[in-house]
């Protein structure tokens, strides 16, 4: 068994070796990425993934809490970080009463906060209070609507000045790592330097400190779209698919079960 990374291990790594981060929603997946993952991530892009919405904007505390706590059960040595969803961090106040939430209903280590120079406020009380941070830049999900779209960011030289004031923001406020999201790589490689704590990309090129990507999007499972950054690793839906095709052809013809599957 590995050993579970911990705040200092995680800003440690900076540097010396690429951080591993996947997402996972229950504890049958989590089990299954343990073993190859430095953090695992309760996204709130669970609420696609899982429960086919189309964007993240839907998801609730409580449907957070409660993956987190299923993720937990299968990934008992895994430093997990819990998305907080959108609406639950309006203001440093509310953000710390539903931070307070997730981690004494989960054993969540951190949260995840998505925003940069103008979420510092609301990440420094939550830090001031406790609660570890894991920032996000760059494309914001949560964003989706207000934006009208997924827009890759780091596209000028205003927005690389930008993402390099966000990314030091989140870090002078007392995170210990962010995610950067959909960035021109050369730009994120920009905000990767520009801090000390480790800046975990997708959708960023290789010049950050690690990588996360969406389990579902990487085991090919997810097939409503795929965005340009994901690398699918297998492709799930047809093994999935011809599984259950070979399962329902068999019980038609009474293939299945045999006596080895009998009492
Ligand atoms: O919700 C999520 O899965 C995320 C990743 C895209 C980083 O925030």
């Amino acid at each position: 068994m590995t050993k579970k990374m911990t705040i200092t291990s995680i800003k440690k790594s900076k540097g010396v070796t690429p951080l591993v981060v996947i997402t996972a929603y229950d504890a049958l997946f989590a089990k299954l990425l343990e073993p190859s993952s430095d953090m695992i991530l309760v996204g709130d892009s669970l609420n696609m993934s899982f429960a086919g919405r189309s964007d993240t904007l839907s998801a609730t505390l409580e449907q957070m809490i409660y993956h987190t706590n299923a993720v937990a059960m299968g990934a008992k040595n895994s430093f997990l970080i819990c998305d907080m969803p959108f609406g639950t961090y309006v203001n440093p106040d509310e953000a710390l009463k539903n931070a307070i939430k997730v981690f004494q209903e989960t054993p969540a280590d951190a949260l995840k906060i998505e925003g940069g120079e103008e979420k510092a406020d609301i990440i420094k009380h939550l830090c001031s209070n406790g609660i570890a941070v894991c920032g996000h830049i760059g494309l914001l999900p949560q964003a989706f609507r207000s934006e009208g779209g997924y827009k890759v960011k780091g596209k000028n030289e205003q927005e690389r000045l930008q993402l390099i004031k966000d990314a030091k923001a989140v870090e002078a406020a007392g995170a210990f790592c962010m995610v950067i999201e959909g960035v021109k790589a050369e730009v994120a490689r920009d905000v990767a330097k520009s801090v000390e704590i480790p800046v975990i990309g997708i959708g960023a090129g290789k010049d950050v400190d690690g990588q996360v990507l969406v389990f579902s999007d990487m085991l090919g499972l997810f097939e409503e779209f795929t965005p340009k950054f994901v690398k699918k690793y297998m492709d799930g839906a047809s093994l999935v698919k011809n599984a259950i095709k070979s399962y329902a052809d068999e019980v038609k013809t009474k293939e299945f079960p045999q006596d080895m599957h009998t009492y």
